[in-house]
């Protein structure tokens, strides 16, 4: 029973973009303490899983649960209040503002409260520049994210995730477009937070990156799963191969 309720599970999730059927009737089931992983083929529903999982946008039918509580009809801030953080395939941060700002920004509010409790955030500035520095970014404080690789905004991205300090963190492609250096790095950074007692679900294309990292392995085609399991039993089933392949 406790792993029922430890987990990040959705039943039947159905989700169609006027006839494109993105999410076709989705059950899965995330381990609580695992570094999972969801693959498949461009187009098939990873993405859009997690954004009916995060409530930015709404399944046609279906139900999430996270730790047993329902989450399927909630807000995008009640979902990250409940404990889920997330980053987007195409990375999201604030191109005129400073690497430091970027990761305040995650749990500022903006405008004249923001600044107000900025005034005396001492504490904040500090744990943000801890983030900076455990993703490696930390002399890019003051150099604004347009200025910055692509690689190192994913990082930023990652860090001001990390700043309202979820329990569970989806990254959508961490990977893509990374050098292999920072994709290192990426590894075995998911690995140590992982070690730490937070939960992963990442979608990616890199497989020796998601055989290496993952305890568990989700595979998507046509929106829905069709294989799970550990890298070891996932990387010869021919299931996944044919999805793949096309075989
Ligand atoms: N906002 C949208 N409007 C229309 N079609 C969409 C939208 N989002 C996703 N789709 C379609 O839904 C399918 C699944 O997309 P997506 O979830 O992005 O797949 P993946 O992340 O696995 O590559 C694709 O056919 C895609 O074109
Ligand atoms: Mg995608």
């Amino acid at each position: 029973m406790s792993d029922e309720r430890g987990a990040l599970r959705t039943e039947g999730l159905t989700k169609a973009f006027g006839g494109v059927v993105a999410l076709d009737g989705a059950s899965v089931a995330f381990q609580h303490g695992r570094v999972n992983a969801l693959i498949g083929p461009n187009g098939s529903g990873k993405t859009t899983f997690f954004n009916c999982v995060t409530g930015m946008i709404r399944a046609d039918s279906g139900r999430t649960t996270y730790r047993g509580r329902d989450i399927t009809r909630a807000a995008p801030h009640a979902v990250a209040h409940a404990g889920i953080g997330r980053t987007f395939q195409l990375c999201r941060v604030f191109p005129r503002m400073s690497a430091l700002d970027n990761v305040l920004a995650a749990v500022r509010p903006s405008g004249l409260l923001g600044q107000l409790r900025g005034a005396r955030g001492r504490a904040e500035v500090d744990r943000a520049r801890g983030w900076l520095t455990r993703l490696g970014i930390e002399h890019l404080a003051d150099v604004e994210a347009r200025n910055m690789s692509w690689g190192q905004q994913k990082l930023l991205e990652l860090a001001g995730v990390l700043m309202s300090e979820p329990e569970t963190v989806l990254l959508d492609e961490p990977a893509g477009g990374v050098n292999p250096a920072l994709l290192d790095r990426i590894g075995t950074l998911v690995r140590d937070l992982n070690a730490e007692g937070r939960t992963f679900v990442i979608v990616e294309h890199n497989m020796d990156l998601v055989m290496s990292i993952s305890d568990h392995i989700v595979v998507f085609d046509r929106g829905r799963p069709i294989a799970e399991g550990p890298p070891s039993v996932i990387r010869s089933d021919e299931r996944v191969l044919g999805a793949y392949l096309g075989v």
